[in-house]
């Protein structure tokens, strides 16, 4: 971590307090966007890409596969249904159908994913295939969660990292809720408003009016829809993004930079990178939290 201060002088160039936090560089990179037009959003094709290419520099989502896979190997009996909203190219849920398929030899798996970019759900019912199991049934809808034609109750519920973009989280919670079987499980895994969503707040363009919304937002808006969650669970997971390309960035940022832009986001990462033992580093904390839900048996 760097702890650096730039002397100003009159005439120089705006100053830069760099603490430990990036804090100063923050506010850097507030100062330099603002007044400006709002980044260009990252088209469905792009972020798709440039997601997985993210996802390969942190070790989140083995993290997440783990947790995912573990709840439902407790569910251990009898068949299973599972609804992803926001399943993306199915690289996720896959590992996670695995699982639930093969705790039980031969049981019947219901799998549905719910998303709005058909190059996702094309990609996601591949994955599904792919696994070649007879008793797993991949059913894909290409809609955004409050437009998809939902059918039948559900075991589990799952939003990895797709609650950001959802007009009104509360509402979403509450839909999902509805879902569930007597006993099923909501599992929200969002982001936390830490070092890495702080560029995220700063910088992405409105999606549909509405600034992303993190687990703080989850947390708040659980208690708005009357639901009781479970104490949060936190997967501490690290990102490695000292060598990360442009795209790489710009779907950090949810945006994409202009050059004027991306070298005070890459000096605001290496600010908040750590290389204490713990992070193997510099790697950037990188971590999900896990919001569980579960519907009165
Ligand atoms: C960060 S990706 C996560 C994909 C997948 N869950 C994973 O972890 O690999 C977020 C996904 O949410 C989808 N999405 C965006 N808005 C959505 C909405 N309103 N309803 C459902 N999915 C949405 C995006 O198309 C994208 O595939």
């Amino acid at each position: 971590m760097t702890n650096l201060t730039r002397a100003s002088s009159p005439g120089s160039a705006p100053t830069v307090q760099r603490r430990a936090d990036g804090s100063g560089l923050l506010d850097a990179l507030r100062a330099a966007h603002r007044g400006a037009p709002a980044l260009t959003a990252l088209a469905p094709e792009g972020y798709a890409r440039d997601h997985a290419a993210f996802e390969a520099l942190s070790d989140q989502r083995t993290l997440i596969a783990a947790h995912l896979t573990s709840r439902l190997a407790a569910r251990a009996s009898g068949p299973v249904a599972v609804l992803s909203v926001g399943c993306g190219d199915g690289s996720l849920d896959a590992q996670v159908a695995l699982a639930a398929v093969d705790v039980v030899p031969e049981r019947a798996v219901r799998y549905v994913g719910v998303d709005p970019y058909v190059g996702s759900t094309t990609a996601w019912t591949g994955a599904m295939a792919a696994l070649g199991r007879a008793s797993l049934s991949a059913e894909p809808l290409v809609a955004t969660f409050a437009a998809a034609p939902i059918t039948g109750s559900f075991d589990v519920v799952t939003f990895v990292h797709s609650m950001y973009y959802v007009p009104d989280v509360a509402v979403a919670l509450r839909a999902a809720y509805d879902l569930l079987e007597p006993g099923g499980e909501l599992l929200v895994l969002s982001g936390p408003r830490g070092v890495l969503n702080a560029l995220t707040d700063v910088l992405a363009p409105p999606v549909a009016g509405h600034r992303q919304w993190f687990s703080e937002d989850v947390a708040g808006a659980l208690v708005e829809a009357g639901l009781a969650a479970e104490p949060t669970v936190t997967l501490a997971a690290r990102l490695d993004l000292a060598g990360a390309s442009d795209r790489v960035l710009d779907f950090t940022v949810q945006g994409r930079l202009t050059p004027q832009l991306r070298p005070l986001v890459r000096e605001y990462l290496a600010a908040v990178a750590r290389t204490d033992p713990a992070y193997d580093g510099p790697r950037v904390p990188h971590p999900v939290d896990v919001h569980r839900v579960v519907r009165a048996a």
